[in-house]
């Protein structure tokens, strides 16, 4: 018998959104053991949860999702009562450049999971397994492109353009189809783009941080006009513990902050903050601002309705969006070390020497 309440496992724990839901899962539930299983790939990085690892009801396992081998080994070792699966490739222009690792990581190593589950927990269409929980975490690219009106609703049909977006939206077809055919517990959400801090900088947000810090060009592609729906990564993570404890099994929630900017908008506010907090003259950082080539199927604009989730669970986003952008520009600017060493590989190439895959 173990000594907790639930064992939770969390993929991708390491990674930019995985680290703030482990964290707050460690801290708001000691009586959960959160077990976090990542493969600690270039994005995925133990010193965002530098404040956590020495909890007793926190484990790290250094594994692969497309490994079931390990992954039955540690089902049977830890009998999880709850996965939440954040692990993936995220990032859409690396998509593009290599859509395969997209397809296999996103796709396989998602079924992968869900047949570990099923097989651990004997699911079957008479008996949906009581307590249990498979929660897929995903993205609201899977819904396509918006004109300049209207939000994506959990009815919008599903119509991915980018390979990230289609490998995203095959494994949320996988988790209802296990639902369906095998009766696993499954529940999914789809958000908005996520920003604050631990966020590699690959992404816009943090890329024109660093960029504007160290003077260098800050590229906006096309002319800047696509809209993204920003959400503080907190407010994502109270959204996951909400929906991992009260959403309705078999249901998808929308995710969303309604907060829309151009990204031309976002960069120049981006610019207005770092000039104040670098001590530059109002208008200097706006300079490095370089319009280049616009990104291959570049969506439109971005807009989630999260009303089911606001009604229904009772959650909304509580950051707004001026002070989260002002806490994630004073997170990087005290953490030059953490951006010099994800940028270098400095980090990854530590922890994979630390942490062997078994
Ligand atoms: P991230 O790229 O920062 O982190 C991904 C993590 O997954 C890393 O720690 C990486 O090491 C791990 N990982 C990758 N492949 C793995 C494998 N084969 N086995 C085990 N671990 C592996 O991603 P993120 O931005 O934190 O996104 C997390 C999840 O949320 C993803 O599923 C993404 O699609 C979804 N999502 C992201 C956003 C966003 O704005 N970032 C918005 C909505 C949904
Ligand atoms: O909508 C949710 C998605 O948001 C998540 O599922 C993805 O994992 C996450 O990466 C994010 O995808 P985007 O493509 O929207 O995020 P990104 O930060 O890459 O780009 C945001 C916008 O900024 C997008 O319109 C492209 C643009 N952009 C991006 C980069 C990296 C630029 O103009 N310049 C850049 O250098």
């Amino acid at each position: 018998m173990s000594a907790f309440k639930k064992t939770i496992l969390i993929t991708g724990g390491a990674g930019f959104i995985g680290s703030h839901v482990v964290r707050l899962f460690v801290n708001k539930y000691p009586d959960y053991k959160i077990v976090n299983l990542d493969k600690l790939t270039y994005a995925g990085n133990l010193e965002n949860l530098k404040d956590i690892e020495q909890k007793q009801n926190y484990v790290f396992e250094r594994g692969d999702i497309l490994d079931s081998a390990f992954l039955q080994k540690i089902f049977e070792q830890y009998n999880f009562d709850g996965v939440i699966h954040l692990a993936a490739e995220s990032h859409v222009d690396r998509s593009i450049s290599n859509p395969i690792e997209f397809v296999v990581t996103n796709v396989i190593g998602t079924v992968t999971l869900l047949n570990a589950a099923k097989h651990h927990w004997n699911t079957s269409l008479d008996n949906k397994t009581e307590g249990k929980l498979f929660y897929h975490v995903s993205t609201d690219e899977v819904y396509g492109s918006l004109g300049a009106e209207g939000h994506f609703t959990e009815e919008t049909k599903y119509d991915p353009h980018s390979p990230y977006s289609a490998s995203k939206a095959s494994s949320d077809h996988f988790v209802r189809a296990y639902y369906d055919t095998f009766g696993l517990p499954v529940v999914i959400s789809n958000c908005s783009n996520n920003y604050g801090s631990h966020h590699f900088p690959e992404k816009l947000i943090p890329l024109a941080i660093n960029n504007i810090k160290n003077n260098k060009p800050v590229p906006v592609y096309g002319k800047g006009e696509n809209v993204r729906d920003w959400l503080y990564v907190e407010d994502h993570a109270s959204a996951i513990d909400t929906i991992f404890h009260k959403g309705k099994v078999g249901d998808t929630y929308n995710v969303g902050g309604n907060n829309e900017w151009r990204n031309i908008d976002i960069v120049h506010l981006l610019c207005q903050i770092m000039d104040k907090k670098l001590g530059r003259e109002n208008g200097e950082s706006v300079k490095l601002i370089t319009f280049v080539k616009d990104r291959a199927g570049h969506d439109l604009r971005y807009a989630i309705d999260s009303t089911k989730l606001q009604n229904d669970l009772g959650w909304k986003p509580s950051v707004k969006p001026e002070q989260g952008l002002e806490k994630t520009v004073d997170w990087y600017l005290a953490n030059e070390e953490w951006l010099n060493h994800v940028t270098s590989g400095a980090y990854q190439k530590y922890y994979e020497q630390q942490y062997v895959i078994r």
